[in-house]
């Protein structure tokens, strides 16, 4: 895959995709604006080479329609005040409006198009679309590796149509801390899995199980383990329809050789609510009318020694329900131990860097993932279309 720096961008027009879909608040502030700043090696790495930056990104999911609380208008408003420059937000991200506001840029300006998504084309990759984004520019950056794994127009369509197409720094960084992480780790690898559903991460527990050397299961996705080897897990979120397949994941594990570790006790609570009543108790022991929402201490030290010695750990899925205080502890106490374990430390997905940035740890983490679907695409061993067309176009 080529990169930004492999092309002569001076002065030219770039089509930059980005992942601009940032979490807001009610009140339409940005929350977290770490994908923002994920992007800002390339853009500024642009705008040195006095290209002509254009950014184009989707916000939510908002169908095809125009849905005003969707504007790219606040990550605009974000990269402006981080790039200390003036960044225009053009009205729509086709048209003959945008086209002349592009005509208009001179070497080192910033536009950003709105929502792409305000179009149903983008989701059905529709090549007239790709087409039209495509002419805005001379060349195209993919530096949106959280939307790599959807085959839309701004992604696999666009570098189609384009002259020079490569990823940006962010892409490149990603996809080579995954290969660090999973295609060529360092051993012994461990690979932390937690979150809600066995259903969502299924593809991902199978490939993982023939590439790592030790797994650790945690959250509600443990009680389907739990309750296939028989254990009572009373009112506890499971998926019944999954305790076959979660009988045979163990027994991959077994086949496999691969370490495999569920909790040991856990936090259960008479009723999913912040206010519950909670006590500690052994997975042998959960009461009938209760139900788990964290891991308890035992567990915490089990997986704790589990980590021990590890050179690479890649971690997607917290413990518990930890956005309940009473639920948190065995989620933060295992960001405290990846923190400080001597591993190359990956995080991805979702609620595991809220956590990770909660137990303000972000800085003793090795790299935290912008991606979620996409990071969870690379865990179940499936490439990326987004990375697939970049690698197509440089094939000629
Ligand atoms: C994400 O947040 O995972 C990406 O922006 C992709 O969004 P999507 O799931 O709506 O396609």
């Amino acid at each position: 895959m080529k990169n930004i720096k492999d092309l002569d961008i001076k002065g030219k027009r770039l089509l930059v995709r980005v992942d601009f879909n940032v979490p807001m608040d009610d009140q339409g502030n940005i929350t977290d604006d770490i994908r923002i700043r994920g992007v800002l090696p390339t853009i500024n790495h642009a705008l040195d080479e006095e290209a002509r930056v254009i950014i184009m990104s989707h916000m939510g999911r908002p169908k095809g329609e125009h849905v005003p609380r969707l504007s790219m208008a606040p990550a605009a408003k974000r990269l402006s005040r981080l790039i200390k420059k003036d960044v225009k937000l053009a009205p729509d991200c086709i048209g003959t409006e945008v086209q002349a506001m592009v005509a208009e840029m001179r070497p080192g300006d910033v536009l950003m198009l709105e929502n792409l998504r305000f179009y149903k084309e983008e989701q059905q990759n529709d090549e007239d679309f790709a087409k039209k984004l495509a002419e805005l520019a001379d060349v195209y950056i993919n530096d949106a590796f959280a939307v790599a794994h959807r085959a839309h127009a701004s992604v696999v369509g666009v570098p189609k149509f384009i002259k020079d197409a490569a990823a940006g720094f962010l892409l490149q960084k990603e996809m080579d801390y995954f290969h660090r992480s999973v295609s060529d780790p360092m051993r012994p690898l461990l690979a932390i899995i937690g979150g809600a559903k066995v259903s969502s991460k299924l593809g991902a527990l199978r490939n993982l199980l023939d590439r790592v050397d030790k797994m650790i299961i945690g959250g509600a996705m443990a009680n389907t383990f739990l309750k296939s080897m028989g254990y009572e897990v009373g009112q506890s979120k499971v998926e019944d329809d999954l305790l076959e397949t979660a009988a045979e994941l163990l027994e991959k594990a077994t086949r496999q050789g691969v370490k495999f570790y569920l909790p040991v006790d856990c936090v259960v609570a008479d009723k999913f609510d912040p206010r519950a009543e909670t006590k500690r108790t052994t997975v042998q022991e959960v009461p009938k009318d209760w139900m788990i929402l964290d891991i308890g201490p035992a567990s915490t030290v089990l997986f704790g020694e589990a980590l021990e010695g590890a050179k690479t750990i890649i971690w997607n899925g917290p413990m518990g329900a930890f956005e309940m205080d009473a639920f948190s502890r065995g989620t933060m106490a295992m960001v405290q131990q990846v923190a400080s374990s001597h591993a190359l430390t990956i995080v991805g997905g979702g609620d595991t860097d809220v956590a990770v940035h909660r137990a303000g740890e972000s800085n003793n983490i090795s790299y935290i993932s912008t991606g979620g679907g996409a990071f969870l695409m690379l865990m179940e061993g499936k490439e990326l279309p987004g990375v697939v067309a970049l690698q197509e176009k440089n094939r000629g």
